[in-house]
């Protein structure tokens, strides 16, 4: 609490500077944004959006699987999210035959809906700042380690004292670098069935070259059902589950939105770091973000070949390409809009404002004075391993497939014998990494990325072995890939799965021989015992500094109101519809319509095929409830919210607490939200909720499920067409197809 309340008078007097910054904690709307939120034309209170003695708009979200957002929007558990988060489930029940990534899932009815182990959706049901309990104590730790050992003591003896209900987690997160402590109470829900997704052609339609961008046409939703057990209560997947009674779900607004309206969005944001000095940002763009995009530059060449080359390789690398893809393209854009928008030039500006008024304090060019001059020491410092850790994870740790497994592999290898648990989840574990691997385009990528890693990484930090191998295939990567491959057991897709089966003991041997396995483990324990540790020992002490910096920026900037980073818990930010100017001359509409869909057309395209039974609805007009006042359907929509990835799946709300649209994106120019929102070109993409219920019931035929819903119209005076009678004269009669 410390560090808000002050605020709050200074609040209404700033009202509207910098609408749309912030991710805020919905247990202080009240004190920090009500009155700001109604300003802008929200018509519900802050006690309707968060509230712990009733049903608020709180209880209608979900972290869905830890990395996305989910929203409950009928009385029967219904849970509306993005495509690409239900992606991985929506592929793992896909095959050739039944493939429903390209055709899309319609469950005709809750016998029909899928079951996917391994994922759940968790509910907040209350938050409480803990600061006081868990920074007890602190002020007399000697050092970092010191400090948060207290921390950890003080966390757990929260937890322990706090009373939950059976079913019922608590989870305590650092705020403000450290210098608050927030607890919340989470309800976790584990049976959770897919009940639709359209075709990729509407759910990831524009693919990655839409990815990120605006004007946008992407269907980016699916829908997923809660269970519970009979009491309503979290249960392990079961027949006898029923569908979930949520406290609170949202009613879908027939009526759209215009420019200027205002737009909730609630979600869990997962990383942001918007505190960060100057310094630290001009790393981000002119050191480490360059090399990032240069190595998933590389290994996207050779997965999009594979993948345009062959259906089946098209099916088991999506996933993975888009994962790749996505970080990359965003990026490329966040540099860009960084230095468009003279973020550096800001930070700058701020650091002398913060400088000069810290030295015309004698206590504060006491504690404070150094900080400036501290980081520029300690960026310089790190800079190099930095550099390499971001090398080295991205290369060993991530985008090489087999590099992983070895990873994944390396605990398995140190013991000596698997007991029949050890052994079955080890081949759960092979037959989930075999499904959908290509060893011959991993060889491909490997040589491709390992050149980049023996140029850029100082030979120190490389193991023996490692480059001895390089030596014998001359500094030829393609080489030293096809001996690696050719010999290593991890690139004969099951063998090893069987030897695990038969001889778990031999298997263990055979790992720790195995030429990859010595090559990638070389290189993991080269790298974690040099640059690593540096990195470690220096960026604690950048740690330190950010979170005195932190506090430091609150004390001296009294008139400024604060909003944490993102971590990965649940948020509010508010913002309005809008366009914007990507660049000279150039203005963006915030609303874009089935017409364009159909004007991107590229039939028989990875990217931009369309669906002929979309294109039919299109061209006979038939639209039902779903045009807007112009006789058109929308798609996508522009809003000024502070999103960031994890907030794909939230809800966009409009000022009566209604559904208006699933948020799934950012425009290119923008993603630097990140690191520096900037009003004038930081906006957020989201699906209009009408596209949504269009392709549900118009394309789909599912309108057994826009039925469960509570469809409104707040802006027309409430009077809905129902969904049985035909909304337009020339209504079609065509078979329901799929494509
Ligand atoms: N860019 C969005 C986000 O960060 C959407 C990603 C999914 N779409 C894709 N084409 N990869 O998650
Ligand atoms: N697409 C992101 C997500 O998956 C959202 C964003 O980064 O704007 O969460």
């Amino acid at each position: 609490m410390r560090g808000i309340t002050f605020v709050l008078i200074f609040l209404i007097s700033q009202v509207s500077l910098h609408a749309g910054e912030g991710m805020w904690l919905p247990l202080f709307l009240k004190q920090l944004n009500e009155a700001e939120m109604q300003l802008m034309g929200m018509k519900i209170s802050a006690e309707d959006i968060y509230s712990v003695n009733k049903g608020s708009l709180k209880d209608a979200i979900v972290h869905f699987g830890g990395f996305c957002t989910g929203e409950v929007i009928s009385d029967q558990g219904l849970v509306l999210t993005n495509h690409h988060c239900g992606f991985g489930q929506i592929q793992s029940h896909s095959t050739l035959e039944n493939n429903y990534l390209e055709d899309g899932f319609w469950a005709a009815d809750k016998s029909k809906e899928l079951a996917n182990p391994g994922l759940f959706v968790t509910f907040i049901v209350r938050i409480e700042d803990v600061s006081e309990a868990i920074l007890k104590g602190t002020k007399e730790a000697q050092n970092t380690k010191g400090r948060q050992s207290i921390i950890d003591k003080n966390i757990d003896a929260l937890k322990k004292s706090t009373t939950l209900k059976e079913w019922e987690d608590v989870l305590v997160r650092p705020f403000f670098e450290g210098n608050q402590y927030f607890m919340f109470v989470t309800e976790t829900y584990k049976d959770i069935r897919l009940v639709g997704a359209p075709p990729s052609s509407i759910g990831k339609f524009g693919a990655d070259t839409d990815n990120w961008e605006w004007p946008r046409h992407t269907g980016d939703f699916s829908m997923f059902r809660i269970y519970a057990d009979k009491n309503n209560n979290p249960a392990e997947y079961s027949e006898d589950n029923v569908p979930y009674q949520p406290r609170h779900f949202l009613p879908v607004s027939l009526d759209g939105v215009e420019e200027d309206d205002f737009t909730l969005v609630f979600g869990f944001p997962g990383r942001t770091r918007e505190y960060l000095p100057s310094f630290a940002v001009e790393q981000v763009v002119d050191v480490l973000n360059p090399a990032k995009i240069d190595i998933r530059t590389k290994a996207l060449k050779v997965i999009d070949g594979a993948m345009r080359e062959d259906a089946q390789v098209k099916i088991q690398y999506a996933s993975k390409q888009a994962r790749i893809s996505n970080a990359w393209k965003k990026w490329i854009g966040e540099s860009q809009g960084l230095k468009k928008t003279g973020a550096l030039d800001k930070k700058q500006a701020l650091e002398t404002k913060f400088a000069s008024r810290v030295n015309a304090n004698p206590k504060w060019k006491q504690q404070y004075g150094t900080l400036l001059s501290d980081f520029e020491r300690l960026y310089k410092e790190v800079r190099p391993y930095a550099l390499t850790r971001d090398y080295f994870n991205e290369i060993v740790g991530r985008n090489i497939e087999l590099m992983r497994i070895v990873n994944g592999l390396s605990r398995v290898a140190k013991s000596d014998d698997m007991d029949a648990g050890l052994q079955k989840r080890v081949v759960g574990y092979l037959e989930n990494f075999y499904k959908d691997y290509r060893p011959e385009i991993d060889q491909n990528v490997f040589a491709s990325l390992m050149e980049v890693y023996f140029d850029k990484v100082d030979g120190k930090y490389i193991s023996d072995f490692a480059k001895e191998l390089v030596q014998d295939a001359d500094k030829n990567y393609e080489n030293l890939a096809a001996k690696i491959y050719g010999k290593s057991i991890f690139a004969k897709s099951g063998a090893l799965t069987k030897l695990v089966q038969e001889d778990p003991a031999a298997a263990i041997k055979t790992i720790r021989e195995d030429v990859a396995f010595q090559f990638g483990r070389g290189l993991s324990e080269a790298y974690y015992e040099s640059s690593e540790k540096e990195y470690t020992r220096i960026n604690d002490e950048l740690k330190e500094l950010q979170r005195t910096y932190m506090k430091a920026l609150m004390e001296v900037f009294p008139e400024e109101r604060f909003y944490p980073d993102a971590n990965s818990t649940m948020r509010v930010t508010y913002g309005q519809v809008k366009g914007y100017e990507p660049r000279d001359a150039v203005r963006y509409q915030p609303v874009t319509y089935l017409d364009g869909v159909i004007a991107k057309y590229k039939p028989g395209d990875y990217e931009f095929d369309v669906p002929v039974m979309l294109r039919k609805l299109h061209e006979a007009k038939d639209y039902g409830q779903y045009a807007d006042k112009t006789g058109k359907v929308p798609v996508c929509f522009l809003g000024s919210n502070h999103t960031t990835g994890g907030n794909s799946g939230s809800p966009a709300i409009d000022a009566h607490g209604n559904l208006i649209g699933l948020n799934f994106d950012r425009v290119w120019e923008g993603t630097m939200s990140d690191l520096n929102y900037d009003a004038s070109i930081c906006r957020n993409i989201m699906v209009d909720v009408r596209y949504i219920l269009f392709i549900v019931d118009k394309y789909a035929g599912a309108s057994h499920l826009v039925k469960e819903m509570k469809l409104v119209r707040p802006k027309s005076g409430g009077k809905l067409v129902p969904l049985d009678k035909p909304t337009s004269k020339g209504k079609l009669k065509l078979k329901k197809g799929r494509n």
